[in-house]
């Protein structure tokens, strides 16, 4: 297995997630907003992302999977549940990464259906060919082409979440 040089590095990753935070702060003044980071893989970028955000915040996290290794099963799955109440609140969905949009597209709807006052969705990363089900995506940090990715969070088999920075990824055959 072959992880190679960065992709995005540590320094481009800050400065974006920063700008990213930026127009959140803005476009949330005066108003509460509720972040709910999309686990495992957007840990690190929600961490990162709600630091710089200056508007009051409550945070809660969702935990799904559709994907078994690299390949999608197209089917989501939520292993732990959002224990907020989502009914007349500002709610920020933050993803690692839309790849089909299968997973954000299930989750959003899901959201919908329990009455927000808004819902937003803001994501790290946007694979953007690779879409199946179209997905509104209204914070993107970066646009990347169709690669496997790991780091920041993203895994390969829950393994290499604790990089620093986003590496492509390619199994050594
Ligand atoms: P989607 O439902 O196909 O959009 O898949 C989204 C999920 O697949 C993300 O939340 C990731 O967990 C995972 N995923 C998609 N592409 C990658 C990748 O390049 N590296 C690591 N995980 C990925
Ligand atoms: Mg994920």
């Amino acid at each position: 297995m072959v992880v190679g040089k960065p992709l995005l590095t540590v320094e481009q990753i800050s400065k974006r997630v920063s700008e990213l935070a930026g127009m959140i702060s803005a476009d949330y003044e005066g108003k509460d907003l509720l972040a709910i980071g999309i686990l495992k893989g957007a840990f690190v970028f929600f961490s990162d992302l709600v630091r710089y955000i200056q508007t009051p915040l409550s945070i809660d996290f969702l935990i799904a999977s559709s994907y078994l290794n690299d390949e999608s099963t197209g089917e989501v799955r939520i292993h732990y549940d959002i224990r907020e109440e989502i009914a007349g609140k500002n709610v920020l969905l933050v993803e690692d990464i839309v790849d089909t949009g299968i997973t954000l597209n299930y989750l959003r709807e899901r959201i919908l259906r329990q009455g927000p006052e808004s819902l937003r969705i803001c994501t790290f990363l946007d694979k953007k060919e690779r879409r199946k089900v179209d997905v509104p995506l209204d914070y993107v940090g970066f646009e990347i082409p169709d690669e496997f990715v790991v780091g920041y969070g993203l895994d390969y088999d829950n393994k290499f979440r604790n990089l620093p920075y986003i590496s492509a990824f390619r199994k050594r055959t």
